[in-house]
Order: structure tokens, then C-alpha cells, then sequence
């Protein structure tokens, strides 16, 4: 009841957005996209912008199923990695998270085990022994509720699940919406919020694999900027040791931009790392900016949270048959998971990652794609 409460004082705080029904004007189309093997259907809708900008998301895993930007010539092509049907996302067990929304905890707990206000809690272990993204059944594998809006120049779907108490061992019910905003200024803005109605631990992200040639070339040619002096290494579990070192004179250094394959052989099984992000204020900040040379394709992210896990695609192993058929080898696309550190509720020392009744969590992440030229 209080959850329910909570959830309707969020949704009037929206005042601004306007729900956009039967509107023939808007840019958002709506189909059926199959049924989940519980009989749940599942719709994709495809977001376009005033500059032919088109993202697809469907409600399974509030993933981005494609999102086609133009190269430098004005050409569009689909920058992130996926499957074509639903069945894929659903029986592919090598399906590593494309395009979803990642929770109640994205990225690693340890042992899958955590202590809040003195009581233990034992979350489902899916990665070893460690908890890796919610689970065995996190929220990339649930069927959100969707609602498109019209904002002010952009079109957006706003998606809602509501995470029962004890859910893959979390305490608390965890009511959360995300909405996925496609700007006229090229942006593709994903923001989100979450009420508990018991102390919790909450850590949301999007896990879209982008490759700015469009899959003609693996990634380690993209040139990346990550806006971090510090990062937290990792234990052999990728766990976090607790320590932040500067990355400065190590391979890990992307205060300028560099190809992500120039000093990838250096860091064992690849990037998968958490970056502490460098801010000047609250709000959003710039976090990255990749640019792929031969498209001249550019995005920037920017967020408000204190980190960002840059993934190089190192388990994608071709066994992973993506849409037209392209088997994506492994370094073919990457992440820029946008959060707050892994491990974190048993590391006292990093920022908080505790949601209790009556607190609002929100995070806003921008993607903003634009062409360089030479
Ligand atoms: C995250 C993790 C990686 C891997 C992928 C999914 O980015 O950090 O280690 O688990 O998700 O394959």
C-alpha cells in the first residue's frame, strides 16, 4: 500500500510529461513483438526523432533492441547488438545482457552476500560465486509495463516493473520506472527512478553492447575518452579489492583518447572495470566519448552517477548469432554501463548504495551521438 503510494506521488511528480494516447502525430509506433514461454505478450515500440534517429525497445528487459544513428555521410546504421526475434533474447543462454536494463543490482556483490541495518542477506550466485546483475532472473528477464509520452521535443517510453519483496533474495519491494527519451538534439536519454518499502540495495543500469561501425569491425579501433583519473581494481572474480588507484601510467589511463585495442593486451581477459568518474558538481556530467574513426560516428555519455564499468566484449565468443546474422566474435561491441561501484554494499568505503522507504533513487544517463568529420 505504501509502495503503491509512493509509486502514484512519483508519477504525479512527472507533471510536465503528457501521456500521448492515439496521438497520430507522434513519433512512437507500437507492434507486438511475441510471447514470453509464460504466455506473457510482449510489445516493441519504435521511437523516432525529428532527425530520423530511430531507437526500438521492447518490454521484455526493457531492452534497446536497435538504435540507428547517422555516420558522417548521413548514413544511418544500427550501433548497438542484439537478436532479431524475441525467442533469441529469451533461449540464447549465451545472452549477455544486450540492450537491458540491469538490476536491482547491475554488476557484481560478493558472494552474493550482504549485511544491512545488522540482518544478512543471501542474493541468488549466477556468476560463480558471486552475484552478477540481479540474478538468475534479473529485470533484463521480466516483462515491463510501457507507456509512450510526448515531452517536449522528444519522444519517450516510460517503463515500469514492480520488484516483489524477496525477489532473487533482495529485501523490500522495489517499485521502479525508466524511461528512455529520444531527443531532436540526438540524444538518447535514459532516466530512472525507484521507492522501496523496505531498506534495500540498488544499483540500475543499461547494458547496451554499441559498435559505431555498425558491426563491420570489432570495436578495438573506437577511440575512447573516459572522464576518470581513479578506478577500482578487481580480484580474479572481478570483484573489487577495495583500493581506487590512479590510472595514470597504466593501461587503464583513458584521460585522453585512445584506441580501446592500443594497450588492451596488457590487462588480463580485457577491460572490465569500474572507473570513478571525475565531477565538478551534482548532476549530469560528461563520462565518455568514443568516436569511431571510419564512420566519424561520436557519443558521449554523460550521468549522474559516481562510476562507470567500461566492458570490452570480452566473453562474446561468435557463438552469439545476433541480428542479419552476424556472429559477434569477441572485442565486437562494448559497454558503458553507467553506476555506482560494484560490490559495494560490503564496502563501507564506497558511495552508498542503500535505498530505505521514503528516499527516491534516480539516475540519469545521456547518450548523445554527433559525427566528427576528418
Ligand atoms: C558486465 C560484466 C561483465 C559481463 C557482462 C555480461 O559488463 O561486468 O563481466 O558479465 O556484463 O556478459
Amino acid at each position: 500500500m505504501l509502495l503503491l503510494v509512493a509509486v502514484l506521488m512519483l508519477a504525479s511528480c512527472q507533471g510536465e510529461t503528457q501521456v500521448a494516447e492515439e496521438n497520430e502525430a507522434m513519433a512512437i509506433e507500437k507492434a507486438p513483438f511475441g510471447t514470453t514461454p509464460d504466455g506473457e505478450q510482449v510489445d516493441i515500440y519504435t521511437l523516432k526523432n525529428a532527425n530520423g534517429l530511430k531507437a526500438r525497445i521492447m518490454t521484455y528487459g526493457a531492452i534497446v533492441v536497435s538504435l540507428e544513428v547517422p555516420d558522417k555521410d548521413g548514413n544511418f546504421g544500427d550501433v548497438v547488438l542484439g537478436y532479431d526475434d524475441l525467442d533469441s533474447y529469451i533461449e540464447n543462454v549465451n545472452n549477455p545482457y544486450f540492450g537491458a536494463i540491469v538490476g536491482r543490482y547491475g554488476n557484481r556483490i560478493a558472494g552474493g552476500k550482504f549485511t544491512l541495518d545488522g540482518q544478512q542477506y543471501q542474493l541468488a550466485t549466477n556468476d560463480g560465486a558471486n552475484h552478477l546483475h540481479g540474478g538468475d532472473k534479473g529485470y533484463d528477464k521480466v516483462v515491463w509495463t510501457a507507456e509512450p509520452l510526448e515531452l517536449e521535443g522528444a519522444t519517450a517510453l516510460r517503463l515500469s516493473y514492480t520488484s516483489p519483496d524477496g525477489e532473487e533474495g533482495y529485501p523490500g519491494t522495489l517499485g521502479i520506472e525508466v524511461t528512455y527519451a529520444l531527443t531532436d538534439d540526438n540524444e538518447l536519454r535514459v532516466s530512472y527512478e525507484a521507492v522501496t518499502d523496505a531498506p534495500t540495495v540498488v544499483n540500475l543500469t543499461h547494458h547496451s553492447y554499441f559498435n559505431l561501425t555498425c558491426c563491420a569491425a570489432d570495436i578495438l579501433g573506437h577511440e575512447l575518452m573516459l572522464n576518470a583519473d581513479r578506478y577500482t581494481p578487481v580480484d580474479d572474480t572481478l570483484i573489487p579489492t577495495g583500493e581506487i588507484l590512479e590510472v595514470a601510467g597504466t593501461p587503464m589511463d583513458f584521460t585522453t583518447a585512445k584506441p580501446i585495442g592500443l594497450e588492451i593486451d596488457q590487462v588480463p581477459g580485457g577491460y572490465d572495470h569500474n572507473w570513478v568518474l571525475v565531477r565538478e558538481a551534482d548532476g549530469l556530467s560528461l563520462a565518455a566519448r568514443v568516436v569511431e574513426p571510419g564512420s566519424g560516428r561520436v557519443m558521449e555519455i554523460y550521468t549522474t552517477e559516481p562510476g562507470i564499468q567500461f566492458y570490452s566484449g570480452n566473453f562474446l565468443n561468435g557463438d552469439n548469432i545476433g541480428k542479419g546474422g552476424i556472429s559477434y566474435g569477441k572485442h565486437f561491441g562494448f559497454c558503458l554501463e553507467t553506476q555506482h561501484y560494484p560490490d559495494s554494499p560490503n564496502k563501507p568505503d564506497f558511495p552508498s548504495t542503500v535505498l530505505r522507504p521514503g528516499e527516491t533513487y534516480t539516475h540519469e544517463t545521456v547518450h548523445k551521438f554527433s559525427v566528427k568529420s576528418e
